[in-house]
């Protein structure tokens, strides 16, 4: 699959370009064990990049400032001047391209033109961070290409600000973090904080992780994530009011909040909730994960789910009906919507055995309720961006 997208982003370059690409680089997507909407609140996350890339083919033009880029799987082009102030433009893909740009000539680093053309394998819209993938993808091609010797850490807060400041999606830094720093087989312990970080064996044993695509699409910028970030701030805020000793959400308990709940909205009230509670389970998950004990660890990310959708509502009913369909069945110890939500997907913590029927049920059942046909992805836990070489091993 790797190979396909490589030989097809390399094949339209040269088709426009007229010359093969310099070099190729790949940047996966993230799958998040536990850990949801606490990247942005002091809280721990437990992500893995995944074996789905947007694969970027680039050469840097020695004699000009202009940039040609070709988003194939768009059909569409976008050409600027590298010198110039980056403007935003009418469509998403290119402001995640001129954001990061917009970030690295702020830092005084010099850019020069380039010709590129990237493609990918990620499903959009998904909650698989395709975008974080695009934006560290680039800011990584873009360091090895002008040799801007940013760090690993600077690539995705590079990422990550593109994302906040010109995009305007005020996301965390989980993704862009997994997406460059995913390691084969592990899933990494970010501490989202300090960005110190930690690998955790991520081979399984008899259990399978697997994702139930909704097919319900949705964008960060017109959902209610900047909203849940503004309602959690607000609650933040007044709960210190109370206890300034109170830095992060980590130090804050469930009776602190409780002591504060009448100067809360119902709304800003579960939201915290939801947000105490979660920090805490992720500690769970973390030390159920080191002792292999998967039917604890599925405990925790059904109970996440519940929060997700009852607290701080950021589920969808197709979300919760995938949810409780695989919950009923054999062998699953685990089930939760991912990502940001609004749509998107479900991850599942299934015995491998039993993986064929639940597929085939919770299928059956989704589209009986919706008319949708459910995508699922059987994904591999896969190393972060990095430049592809010829011979790098491949399925
Ligand atoms: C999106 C954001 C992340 C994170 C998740 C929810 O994917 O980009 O920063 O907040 O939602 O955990």
């Amino acid at each position: 699959m790797k190979n396909q997208l490589v030989q097809q982003t390399k094949r339209a370059f040269q088709h426009h370009f007229g010359d093969p690409p310099e070099s190729i680089f790949l940047s996966p997507g993230r799958i998040n064990i536990i850990g949801e909407h606490v990247d942005y609140n002091d809280g721990f996350v437990l992500p893995a990049a995944i074996d789905r890339y947007i694969c970027i083919a680039i050469t840097e033009r020695k004699d000009s400032d202009i940039c040609r880029i070709i988003a194939h799987d768009f059909n569409d082009f976008y050409e600027f001047t590298i010198s110039d102030e980056m403007i935003k433009a009418p469509s998403v893909w290119v402001n995640y391209l001129l954001g990061v740009v917009d970030e690295i000539n702020n830092t005084g680093k010099k850019l020069k033109g380039l010709d590129m053309v990237f493609s990918g394998n990620i499903p959009m819209g998904s909650g698989l961070s395709s975008s974080a993938a695009l934006e560290c993808g680039f800011a990584y091609a873009l360091n090895n290409v002008f040799n801007l010797n940013f760090t690993k850490e600077e690539i995705v807060l590079i990422g990550q600000k593109a994302e906040n400041n010109f995009v305007g999606v005020n996301c965390g830094v989980m993704d862009q973090f997994a997406s460059v720093f995913g390691k084969d087989d592990k899933v990494v312990m970010v501490n989202c904080d300090s960005l110190e970080y930690e690998y955790f064996d991520a081979k399984l044993e008899d259990y399978s992780l697997i994702l139930f695509d909704s097919c319900i699409k949705h964008t960060h910028l017109t959902s209610g994530y900047n909203d849940r970030r503004e309602e959690v701030e607000e609650g933040k805020r007044i709960i210190r009011n109370h206890f300034p000793e109170m830095v992060t959400f980590r130090d804050c308990s469930r009776e602190m909040l409780n002591a504060v709940k009448d100067e809360l909205s119902d709304k800003v009230y579960k939201r915290c909730l939801y947000v105490i509670e979660e920090i805490r389970r992720v500690e769970d998950a973390a030390r159920s994960l080191a002792g292999k004990d998967y039917e604890k660890l599925g405990r925790l990310l059904t109970e996440t789910h519940h929060g997700l959708s009852k607290e701080y509502e950021v589920s969808c009913p197709e979300i919760d009906f995938l949810v409780d369909e695989t919950l009923k069945l054999e062998g699953v110890a685990g089930s939760r919507m991912m990502g940001g939500g609004f749509g998107g997907c479900s991850v599942n913590l299934i015995k491998t055995n039993d993986v064929r029927q639940v597929i085939d049920k919770v299928k059956n059942q989704y589209k009986k309720a919706y008319d949708i046909e459910m995508n699922v992805y059987e994904v591999k836990i896969s190393d972060g961006t990095h430049q592809y070489k010829e011979n790098e091993y491949s399925i």
